[in-house]
C-alpha cells in the first residue's frame, strides 16, 4: 500500500458522522477539521482554496444540509452544500491528488421497491434532500477525483439533533408521541458509520489504483429493519424508568404529514460493501443497545 503524506481533511467534523470520523481518526493522523466559524462550506472558492492550501492526502466530507422538511423551503442552500460543494471538492481534491470520501443518503430512492435497494437500482428521490444528495453524488462523481460515496439511512447517535434523541427527550417529559408506522428503514449508528467506511478508506490507503478500480457508491447500514415507530419503541424499552408504551403512538404517513415526501421503504441492501470490504454492520438493535446501552 503506498503511504499518504499530508493532513486528513474533515469538513462537517462538528455533524453526527463528522465528530465519529475526528475521534476515529485522530490517533493514527494529523487530522484538519475546521469549523463551519473557519470555514463557511457554503462559500464555495473558500472550500476550494483550503484544500488548495493545506494540499490533505484523504479528504472526507461530512457537511451537508439535513434538515429534510426545510430543504422544501430553502432548495437553494441545499443545493449549494448537497450538490455543488462535492463537485466542487472532487475538483480541488483531484489536483492535489486526495481521494474523497462522501456520504450519500437512502433518500435517493423513492421507496416504491418491495426489497432492498442496491447501488445500481434507479435513484428518483421524492424530495428536494433526496435530490440535491442525488446530484452531490454525480457532481462528485463527474470529476477527476477518486472517491467512496457511502449511502447510509437513517442516521442517530448520542449527540447532535436526530430522531433517537427527540424520542429519549419526549419519553423523559412524558410527552406523548406520534410516530410513523408505514414506513421501513434501518436506524444506522453515526459511530458505526464513521469508523466503517474510514476502515473502508484505510483499506485503499493511498494506492490511487484501486480508489479507481473499485470506488463508488456503496452502501453502508445497519443489518435488520425497522418502522420509525418500531425504532421508537426499542428505544422506550431500553428506558426502564419511563412508561414507553403508553407516550407513543403508531400513525400512517397519511396522518402524520411533513413539508417533504419520505419513501416507504428505505432499506438498503449492503452485499456490495460486504463483498468488496469485508465490512457488514451489526443489526439495528444490537447497534442501539450499544450507542445507548448506558
Ligand atoms: N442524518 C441522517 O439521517 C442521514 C441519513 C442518510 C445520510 N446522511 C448523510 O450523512 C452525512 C452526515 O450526516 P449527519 O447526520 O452527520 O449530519 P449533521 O449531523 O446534520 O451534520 C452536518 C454537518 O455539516 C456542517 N455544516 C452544515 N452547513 C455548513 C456550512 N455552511 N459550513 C460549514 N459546515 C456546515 C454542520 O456544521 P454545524 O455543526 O456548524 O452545523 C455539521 O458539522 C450527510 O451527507 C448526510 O446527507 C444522513
Amino acid at each position: 500500500m503506498t503511504e499518504r503524506q499530508g493532513p486528513i481533511l474533515v469538513l462537517g467534523g462538528t455533524g453526527q458522522i463528522g465528530f465519529e470520523l475526528v475521534r476515529a481518526l485522530s490517533g493514527a493522523a494529523t487530522v484538519l477539521a475546521p469549523t463551519r466559524a473557519e470555514l463557511d462550506a457554503s462559500d464555495l472558492g473558500a472550500v476550494g482554496a483550503f484544500i488548495a492550501a493545506s494540499r490533505p492526502s484523504l479528504i472526507f466530507n461530512a457537511v451537508a444540509f439535513t434538515a429534510v422538511d426545510a430543504a422544501e423551503q430553502e432548495q437553494v442552500a441545499a443545493y449549494r452544500l448537497n450538490a455543488e460543494l462535492p463537485g466542487v471538492i472532487g475538483e480541488h481534491a483531484a489536483d492535489v491528488h486526495a481521494p474523497v470520501v462522501h456520504y450519500s443518503s437512502d433518500y435517493v430512492f423513492n421507496g416504491m421497491s418491495h426489497v432492498p435497494y442496491i447501488e445500481t437500482d434507479a435513484a428518483v428521490p421524492l424530495n428536494v434532500y433526496g435530490a440535491t444528495k442525488l446530484a452531490g453524488e454525480q457532481a462528485l462523481g463527474a470529476t477527476k477525483a477518486v472517491s467512496l460515496i457511502f449511502r447510509t439511512s437513517w442516521v442517530y447517535g448520542a449527540r447532535g439533533t436526530n430522531f433517537a434523541l427527540t424520542v429519549r427527550r419526549k419519553l423523559a417529559a412524558d410527552e406523548p408521541m406520534n410516530v410513523v408506522d408505514d414506513q421501513y428503514g434501518a436506524p444506522t449508528w453515526c459511530r458505526a458509520v464513521a469508523t466503517e467506511s474510514a476502515r473502508c478508506a484505510g483499506q485503499f490507503g493511498g494506492d490511487l489504483d484501486r480508489w479507481k478500480e473499485l470506488g463508488g457508491v456503496y452502501h453502508l447500514s445497519a443489518g435488520g429493519e425497522a418502522t420509525w415507530f418500531g425504532f421508537a419503541s426499542a428505544i422506550a424499552e431500553m428506558v426502564p424508568s419511563n412508561r414507553p408504551p403508553a407516550v407513543l403512538r403508531a400513525v400512517t404517513s397519511a396522518e402524520y404529514r411533513t413539508a417533504a415526501r419520505r419513501p416507504r421503504n428505505s432499506l438498503l441492501n449492503n452485499q456490495r460493501i460486504e463483498r468488496v470490504f469485508g465490512v457488514r454492520l451489526p443489526s439495528w438493535r444490537d447497534q442501539l443497545t450499544m450507542a445507548f446501552g448506558d
